[in-house]
Parts: structure tokens; sequence; C-alpha cells
């Protein structure tokens, strides 16, 4: 296995705040996106401000769209993102259509898998050219008291034998990443573990160290 990316997730309702986050942290972490969150508050100003202010890094849109997938990917790969992601709930053509329109751009989409998916819509999204998913606990499952378990490393270890790239979200801290380590995880993303911490700094450091720990160094 090699080593998982760390990506931050940037889920603040304004701006600057968004900015300043990205700033103190872009050098830590090694992709930075553009939360649900913020999208919907900023809109495309949020990918262009932070291409600007990180231009070396992968970008993320995480719109989580489900519909007109050409021309939302038009958008925010044309506002500087890398990769944009769609809800696994969007019809395959719309997946398709994403899926053309970032490869004409240089970028990927990632399907966002939360609620209701299966194998066969997987194997389909493979099918159609998609490499990249998003393994995701939401914030509200989360809250509620869902915890990661065998469940979810089984569906990781079938969606990773389809031939996707998956990164896990949802509530991940630095202790979560050991259950993680016979899945072949591109990255692990981090919002509130990294963004909320008392000393953002030392939190990424902590997730380094454990990505160190289990996978070894860069
Ligand atoms: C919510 C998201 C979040 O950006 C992602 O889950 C990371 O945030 P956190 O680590 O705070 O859960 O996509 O839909």
């Amino acid at each position: 296995m090699s080593r998982p990316l760390l990506q931050l997730a940037l889920d603040h309702t304004a701006l600057d705040a968004a900015l300043n986050d990205a700033a103190l942290l872009q050098d830590s972490v090694d992709i930075v996106e553009a939360g649900t969150i913020l999208c919907l508050s900023e809109g495309l100003s949020a990918i262009k401000a932070l291409r600007a202010q990180c231009p070396e890094k992968i970008i993320v849109a995480d719109w989580k769209v489900a519909d007109a997938g050409e021309t939302l990917v038009q958008q925010a790969l044309g506002a500087g993102a890398n990769w944009m992601t769609l809800i696994c709930a969007a019809p395959l053509a719309t997946v398709e259509k994403g899926h053309q329109q970032a490869q004409r751009l240089g970028g990927e989409i990632q399907i966002e898998l939360f609620g209701n998916w299966t194998f066969d819509d997987a194997r389909a999204w493979h099918d159609i050219g998609v490499r990249q998913a998003i393994y995701h606990r939401g914030r509200d499952a989360q809250a509620s008291g869902q915890r990661w378990g065998e469940d979810d490393l089984a569906r990781l270890k079938t969606l990773s034998d389809i031939g996707l790239e998956l990164s896990v979200t949802g509530g991940i801290t630095p202790d979560d990443l050991p259950l993680f380590r016979d899945i072949n995880v591109k990255a692990f993303i981090a919002g509130r573990a990294l963004a909320n911490a008392p000393q953002p700094l030392l939190a990424a450091r902590a997730f380094h160290q454990r990505l160190t720990d289990v996978w070894g160094n860069r």
C-alpha cells in the first residue's frame, strides 16, 4: 500500500475564514478542497480564490452535483479546480457527461458515496472511465452515532477491486487511520479535525505522524 495523501476540506461559510486556514495549512497537506458548505456559500469565487492562493496544489470543488454534469464541471474546472465531485445518486448520463468534460479539461470527477448506491453502480462508473470515488460517512450520520467498522472496510475493499481509487472522509481523525491500513486509500480528507483544531498545524502533524507510522515516509 502506498502512503495516502492528506486533503484539507474547507467547510467554512465565509471565504476569508477559509482562505486564512488554507494559508495556514496548505504546506501541510497535499490537496485543498472547497467543501460543499463553502461552495454553496461563496460559489465559484471560492475556487478562484483558492487557485490563486494555492497555485501548486490539487484543488477540489466539492459540489456533490446531481445534474448538469457537463456545465458544472466546465465551470468548476474553468475556475481552477482539478477535481469536482458528483453525488452517487446522479444519473449515469450526468456522470458520463461530467467525466467527459473533465477529461477534456485535464481534470477528473469523483463520485461521492453517500446514502444509497450499489456495486453495480460502481462498476458502471468505472466502465465509463471514472477512476475516483469518495467513501463518506456524513456528518449527520456521525453525529447520530455511526462508527467506522468492518462493513466499511469490506465495502472499500470491493470498490478497490472494481478499480476505483478511494478517498475516505467523514469526521476522520488521526486515531482513525490505522483501521484502514489494509485498504488502498488515495487520500484521507479531513475538515473539522484540522480547521477546528486548537492548533491546526499540530493537528496536521499528528495526521502525518500517523500516516508515517502506518504507511511509512513520503
Ligand atoms: C461534508 C464533506 C466534508 O468536507 C468532509 O466530510 C470533511 O469534513 P469533516 O472531516 O469535517 O467531516 O464533504 O459533506
